[in-house]
């Protein structure tokens, strides 16, 4: 087979995406390495979440998870094995740094190292994210990202860890999902620190921002020519029934408050003012913002990682109506329950507004796109050393069209990650939503390719995805 192009059917109905296309799994620390105390790691905020009783499902926590930080190597294999290009994975600041500023752990940062090279020995490209959630709980204490202080220790550690790592790591990210640390965290706090703030959780959505420019900035000033340097929101479709003004803009609403207040700034456009406005009744929070700040944040990104699970359903409510959930401090909007094909975990599964959202980045952002997350949850049965997962293949498959659609309608996406590698720690809900292609045994350690595994190695294998159902 020979991959001629993004639009190309090739052979017997394959769509066939870009020659350099990467393709790769994504993990996080904190979700799949357990080993919470070795090697001097200090305690994380999600440690202290899950230890506290009634905030995870089923009082799980971060032991054993998938037992990574002992398995790597075998994990790196079974990464071989399914011929992944890249791995993308995140570093615990709280192994690197046990109190967040201050004292190296040597241990910690080891880890790391040894990770990157046994990726580099199976020829996998190592995509390292600085800040996947697991906040040293000793910045926490100190105000955590409610505080200014936090966004320059984190540049100070990401300056660290990129020193330490750059002979080797090309491709960095600094932030996973701010809007998850800021308003999951913050706002109505089923993240952790699992604090209700709606003010604070804008000025944290500050603070990240401000981290990410500061941490972009220090390493970028260190870096060799070809590192590429990376931020990942997520991102959502927001849907309403009806095409009439009130609609669109309970829509511009949330849209404002999960994306246009990441982008914008970013962008270098500073934040959205209709965004400013509807949260002013939570108080002064861009008073956090200084002279100067704008600009660091705009520094300019190499690429925009894309996380995309599932669009939000929204319609107008009364101007009085404060939404409930995530967008705690969004007056006038209702958010809808989703509707249609639901995943395991009841999040709709809409390939089509995957598209379109990749269209509208597309337009709007003006350096590549990467797929750095993108996958599905529902309950696995292994049998006879099989797993097999129909529903998630089938998202998989339909998703990576999407992909495919995007591209061929002239859309810079360069790769696709698939969030998991590994059935993980899915914060909140615990071990009770298992996302992996991969299966894995939280008892026995066991890891087992799951149909929707085998599936992306096909894919892989090919460089395409096939028009028709034969995988999923
Ligand atoms: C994203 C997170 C990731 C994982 C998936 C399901 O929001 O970045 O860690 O939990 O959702």
């Amino acid at each position: 087979m020979t991959a001629t192009g993004p639009d190309t059917e090739v052979g017997q109905g394959l769509l066939s995406f870009p020659p350099d296309f990467t393709w790769g799994a994504a993990t996080a620390s904190f979700q799949i390495e357990g080993s919470t105390t070795a090697d001097g790691r200090g305690p994380s905020i999600w440690d202290t979440f899950a230890a506290t009783p009634g905030r995870v499902r089923g009082g799980d926590t971060g032991e054993p998870a998938c037992d990574h930080y002992r398995r790597y190597a075998d994990d790196v294999a079974l990464m071989s094995r399914l011929g992944l290009g890249a791995y993308r994975f995140s570093v615990a600041w709280p192994r690197v740094q046990p109190t967040g500023a201050g004292r190296v752990e040597p241990r910690g940062l080891a880890f790391y190292d040894r990770l990157v090279d046994e990726l580099l020995a199976h020829g996998i490209e190592p995509v390292a994210t600085l800040y996947h959630w697991d906040l040293p709980q000793a910045m926490e204490d100190s105000g955590g990202w409610r505080a200014r202080d936090t966004a320059h220790r984190f540049a100070d550690y990401a300056a660290l860890v990129h020193e330490r790592l750059a002979d080797r790591v090309r491709q960095w990210t600094t932030l996973n999902e701010p809007w998850c640390s800021a308003f999951l965290g913050y706002g109505n706090g089923i993240h952790a620190p699992g604090v209700v703030d709606p003010r604070g959780a804008l000025e944290a959505a500050h603070h990240l921002l401000l981290g990410h420019g500061l941490a972009l900035r220090a390493m970028r000033g260190a870096a060799p020519a070809d590192h590429r340097f990376s931020v990942v929101p997520n991102f959502s479709a927001v849907r309403v029934d009806v095409d009439d003004d009130r609609h669109r803009l309970a829509a511009r609403k949330v849209d404002g408050l999960q994306h246009r207040i990441f982008l914008d700034p970013l962008a270098g456009r500073g934040y959205p003012a209709d965004v400013v406005a509807d949260t002013a009744w939570l108080g002064d929070w861009p008073g956090v913002v200084r002279d100067g700040d704008l600009a660091v944040v705009a520094t300019p990104v190499d690429w925009l990682g894309v996380n995309y699970y599932s669009p939000t359903r929204v319609a107008p409510a009364s101007a009085e109506h404060v939404t409930a959930g995530p967008f705690a401090g969004l007056r006038g909007v209702a958010l809808l329950p989703p509707r249609g094909r639901l995943t395991g975990f009841g999040w709709e599964a809409d390939a089509r507004a995957f598209t379109e959202l990749l269209e509208r980045l597309g337009r709007e952002v003006a350096v590549p796109l990467v797929i750095t997350e993108n996958g599905s949850a529902f309950p696995d049965v292994v049998a006879g050393g099989r797993v097999e997962d129909v529903e998630r293949t089938r998202y998989l498959v339909d998703h990576l069209r999407a992909v495919h659609t995007a591209i061929g309608r002239g859309v810079d996406v360069r790769g696709y990650f698939a969030w998991s590698l590994l059935d993980n720690f899915e914060w909140a809900a615990g071990y009770g939503q298992r996302f992996g292609v991969v299966h894995v045994d939280f008892g026995t350690q066991e890891r087992t390719v799951k149909r929707s595994g085998h599936a992306l190695a096909e894919v892989i294998r090919h460089n395409a995805v096939p028009a028709d159902d034969r995988l999923g």
